[in-house]
């Protein structure tokens, strides 16, 4: 799959990046909660590790991942030094509420309009930074777009008198380590339209998705398991909607497209592509 995986933009956010990372005490990374491990930056990973700063991790998209699967990634990043992890739905207002005395937590010096708590947020395009921040700061102050690096500079924002929120760019990194990860961020809406192959990204999705939960499958597009291998799973897809082009012939490019939107929007349940132990085999897999 080729994924133009460096912009110029992200150059310069990953350098503003490093630069802010010096003059902020916590860091906040926001991660996709249906694929933590994906969602993951490996250059937020070597900024921070170089400067070790508190950090907390928001999984975010709660509402949209496996619950069970999300306490897995819990307890695995917060098995890690200096690191925090929560779950959270940016939509509900009651999941926001915890982040700050979180933060506050992380850095209990800095509480006073004159040693102000500067936080830094970072994550991937279009995980939800955007609608985090506005709902923190109760103002649609952040860009919020479902294209992802529409947010473009760094901005500061004063949360209130005692709290400095520091949002960067949508970040990713100049070279993917597994191809799966491209995939999983490319059908979760982390990466530009133009930048993968629908219907391979589809038939990845699909076989996740068909392994751990065949039965969403089966209420969604009214198959039955075994399901069909690989482009006849979109061609049964394709004729249960009625995508059939002017010859009779199934529109593949329809329902991959249509596929992965269902997943995206929670139309096919709660999924999470990826838990700490299947990340772990697969990594070992691969090296
Ligand atoms: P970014 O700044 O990291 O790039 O992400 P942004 O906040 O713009 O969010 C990207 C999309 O993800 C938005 O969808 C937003 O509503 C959605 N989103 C953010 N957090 C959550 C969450 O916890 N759960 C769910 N289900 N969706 C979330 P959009 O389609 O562009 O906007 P909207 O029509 O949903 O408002």
């Amino acid at each position: 799959m080729s994924i133009q995986w460096f912009p110029g933009h992200m150059t310069a956010a990953k350098n503003n990046a490093e630069k802010a990372m010096e003059i902020n005490d916590v860091i906040i990374e926001v991660l996709d909660a249906r694929i933590p491990g994906s969602s993951v930056n490996p250059v937020i990973k070597n900024i921070r590790a170089g400067r070790q700063r508190p950090h907390l991790k928001i999984l975010n998209k709660s509402d949209l991942a496996d619950p069970k699967i999300t306490e897995h990634w819990l307890d695995y990043f917060n098995g890690q030094p200096k690191t925090q992890a929560i779950t959270v739905s940016a939509k509900n207002r009651n999941d926001i509420k915890k982040i700050l005395p979180l933060c506050q937590k992380l850095a209990p010096h800095r509480d006073s309009s004159i040693k102000p708590l500067r936080i830094m947020i970072m994550g991937v395009p279009n995980v939800g930074k955007s609608t985090i921040i506005n709902a923190l700061h109760h103002k649609k102050i952040a860009k919020v777009g479902d294209i992802p690096a529409v947010t473009k500079s760094q901005q500061r924002i004063e949360i209130n008198k005692q709290t400095i929120l520091t949002d960067t760019p949508g970040m990713m990194w100049p070279k993917i380590n597994y191809e799966l990860d491209g995939f999983f961020l490319a059908a979760s809406n982390n990466i530009g339209s133009n930048a993968y192959d629908e219907i391979e990204t589809a038939l990845e999705l699909a076989d996740v998705i068909k392994l751990r939960y065949p039965e969403s499958i089966s209420k969604k597009y009214g198959l039955q398991a075994p399901f069909p291998e690989d482009e006849l799973f979109l061609d049964g897809i394709a004729k249960e909607r009625g995508f059939i082009l002017k010859k009779g012939k199934p529109n593949l490019e329809k329902a991959a497209i249509s596929f992965i939107n269902d997943y995206r929007q929670g139309l096919l349940g709660r999924i999470s592509l990826e838990t700490p132990s299947s990340r772990e085999k697969m990594i070992e897999r691969n090296t």
